[in-house]
């Protein structure tokens, strides 16, 4: 039905039957919010590399996450910064560390408020890798015990569900045994199946404190030019139990985001990065757009390519519009 027969337009005139035919929509359910704990108290510290982002200790977390499910969040994602580092990222699995207090606090206060976990060893590693470094090289199958152990002193803490973020191989596997042989088969993982080696971490690294002291993460992340790859990460993960899948960053790799939709029907997760979020920040300040209407379009985008939840530090603000 070639123009003038068929004329699009006619269904765009109008602002209320736009918004009737409108395919997409974001809701504050669909949104799951990263912050950052370290240990003390009191302690409510602006991220330099991160506009409006703050360190919190477990006390202030509470407090936020109050609020936070007030104004209609449902999800948080917890990040770790210990006080001590060491060779293994041991600290990452001590019961009072600063995430597993967390948990307790956000989880006595606001029950219903979702607690998830980011598990990792770069914030403990005195190396700043994500796994067990020998001769320069990151040894894989030393690390899943260690990942194992962390994501089992957060479901101990509480925690709803569990994130690995390492890219070892095996690891969700290896968490889902731990998970299972210590009484809790409940918890869901869901993991960053299809993580990226990418730039766009940069502010991220600065608010965690993880950056590796030395090389790089190009031996366990991926190599931002495949696809294949990341298909072959998602059936490996869903195999070993996954319970939702990953892929990270989101706005640049809204294909992947696509392919990996399209092979599972398993939920599927995006993370906006700390980069990307940035970038929204630092071209509104130069006025090169409207920051309000960037941000939601770039979560609209992101759920259209087939995301049913998206991490973003634009929830708090998501909720205030
Ligand atoms: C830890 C981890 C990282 C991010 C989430 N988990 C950093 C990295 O892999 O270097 C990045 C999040 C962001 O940039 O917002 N492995």
């Amino acid at each position: 039905m070639p123009f003038p027969a068929e004329r699009p337009r006619r269904l765009r005139d109008n602002p209320s039957l736009r918004d009737l035919l409108r395919e997409t929509r974001v809701l504050p359910e669909d949104l799951i919010y990263p912050i950052f704990i370290v240990p003390g108290k009191g302690v409510r510290r602006p991220i330099a590399s991160l506009p409006r982002q703050s360190h919190l200790s477990p006390d202030k977390a509470a407090a936020f996450a109050e609020g936070f499910h007030r104004d209609g969040g449902r999800a948080l994602l917890l990040f770790g910064i210990p006080d001590h580092k060491d060779e293994l990222g041991g600290s990452g699995a001590e019961p009072d560390g600063p995430v597993q207090l967390a948990i307790r606090e956000i989880k006595d206060r606001v029950p219903e408020l979702l607690v998830m976990t980011d598990v990792c060893l770069c914030e403990y590693t005195s190396h700043g890798h994500c796994g067990v470094l020998e001769g320069g090289r990151v040894l894989n199958d030393p690390t899943l015990g260690l990942l194992a152990a962390q994501a089992l002193s957060h479901a101990k803490a509480g925690a709803d569900l569990v994130a690995p973020s390492d890219m070892m191989d095996g690891r969700v596997g290896a968490i889902r045994e731990a998970l299972d042989q210590n009484g809790f088969p409940h918890i869901p993982i869901m993991s960053y199946s299809v993580k990226y080696a990418s730039a766009f971490y940069g502010p991220f690294r600065e608010a965690a404190q993880s950056s590796p002291k030395e090389g790089d993460r190009k031996g366990y992340q991926m190599d931002p030019a495949n696809i294949r790859e990341a298909v072959r990460e998602a059936e490996l993960d869903l195999e070993e139990g996954a319970d939702i899948i990953m892929v990270k960053p989101a706005g640049p790799y809204l294909d992947v985001v696509r392919e990996i939709r399209l092979l599972t029907e398993r939920p599927l997760a995006a993370y906006q990065v700390s980069g990307e979020y940035v970038m929204l920040n630092a071209a509104a300040d130069i006025r090169a757009f409207d920051y309000k209407a960037a941000a939601l379009e770039s979560l609209v985008c992101i759920k259209r390519a087939g995301a049913d939840l998206i991490l973003t530090y634009l929830v708090p603000e998501f909720l205030s519009w």
